[in-house]
């Protein structure tokens, strides 16, 4: 009996180091036995504890039918359903009316004010991805429930930091405003600031995006805009809920869309995908030695299989821990939305050069 014990000890102990592991492009099943559904999500950290926010896919649309999801975790493998942080809600006309578009959450807690700031992208039902805005949302407590404070575009009548010249000297790009795109002339005129000066009234546009604390306590807003041609990386107010007017365009007219940013030592690290809807692309790599540029790019991170797609996969956000950064990806699957995979990459370094190498399994 005394070994039968003995044997069941020493085989549970591999039991629970096969469980502590990350198996990318598998099922991730919840407390519930339920595969978590934050899909375009992000990491907390605060106070010990790990939280996932994500958008809640259905099984027929990628539209928001439920909201944005949040769970909770010790470990980074084993996870607690905490509920719907932001929910959609059932009022005609309302912005965050179900079946609008809620994508790529992300929250960061605010030390000062004690709030936990949500940042997603929002598009209004039935507009497609035309309204291209914001959204943010607060609460006291890591898993909400959050509070809708806004939607908006950025910055509206700002010009960018790292813009030559005055908006006047772009007047003579309003003749491509209607023009064919994808003409040299054409490309010029984006990274020239075509759809910068278009929007410059009301705002730019902000789609796929993520936010960043930098270690001084600074959040910056990163997202494609400019009609996913250019990203942009816009600086918070103190208290992370709104845009303080400091921004610069990144990659203008290289069309990047998914953007994650980690630091390591005094280099910024972003990855990005190119714009190709739900299917996958190559990722790109950009280094800056400050937030604010000058980006460089650099080839593609990834090793292994399928290291041309991202392995199938699209970049949501890097977590960066004590021990190491994860790269942390969705497989999207359109049709059947609510099966969309994850992949959680460790982030390992080449030549100075961060790497993303495919691994089956791994443990933290
Ligand atoms: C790619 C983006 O990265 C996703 O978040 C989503 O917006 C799809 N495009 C929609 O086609």
């Amino acid at each position: 009996m005394k070994i039968l014990l003995l044997l069941w000890m020493f085989l549970s102990a591999f039991i629970v180091r096969a469980e502590g592991t990350v198996r990318s492009g598998a099922v991730w099943p919840d407390n519930r036995g339920q595969h978590i559904n934050a899909h375009g999500g992000g990491i907390l950290y605060h106070d010990g504890r790990y939280y996932w926010f994500g958008e809640h896919k259905s099984a027929e649309t990628t539209a928001a039918l439920v909201g944005i999801t949040c769970y909770s975790s010790e470990n980074l493998t084993d996870w607690r359903y905490e509920g719907v942080a932001l929910p959609v809600t059932d009022t005609a006309g309302d912005e965050l009316e179900r079946g609008c578009i809620m994508e790529r959450p992300k929250v960061v807690y605010n030390a000062s004010t004690r709030k936990f700031v949500l940042w997603f992208h929002l598009e209004f039902k039935g507009q497609g991805y035309g309204a291209a805005r914001y959204g943010v949302a607060v609460s006291d407590h890591p898993t909400g429930p959050y509070r809708f404070l806004r939607s908006g575009r950025v910055n509206a009548g700002v010009q960018p930091l790292n813009m030559k010249g005055s908006m006047a000297d772009l007047d003579t790009l309003d003749v491509w405003e209607n023009a064919e795109w994808w003409t040299p002339q054409w490309r010029r005129a984006v990274e020239d600031g075509l759809f910068m000066r278009r929007d410059f009234d009301g705002g730019q546009m902000a789609r796929d995006q993520t936010v960043f604390v930098d270690t001084d306590g600074r959040a910056y807003h990163i997202y494609s805009s400019e009609e996913n041609l250019t990203l942009q990386i816009a600086e918070l107010s103190p208290d992370y809920t709104a845009h303080t007017g400091r921004y610069i365009r990144v990659a203008p007219g290289g069309q990047n869309e998914a953007p994650t940013v980690f630091r390591h030592g005094d280099t910024y690290w972003m990855v990005t995908s190119g714009c190709t809807g739900w299917a996958p692309n190559r990722a790109r790599l950009f280094s800056a030695p400050s937030i604010w540029g000058p980006w460089r790019q650099h080839d593609n991170p990834c090793r292994g299989k399928d290291a041309d797609t991202t392995f199938g996969g699209q970049g949501t956000y890097i977590l960066s821990t004590p021990k190491g950064h994860i790269f942390m990806a969705d497989i999207w699957r359109p049709k059947q939305p609510d099966d969309s995979r994850y992949i959680w990459l460790p982030i390992t370094f080449e030549d100075g050069l961060p790497v993303i190498q495919w691994r089956d399994e791994w443990s933290f």
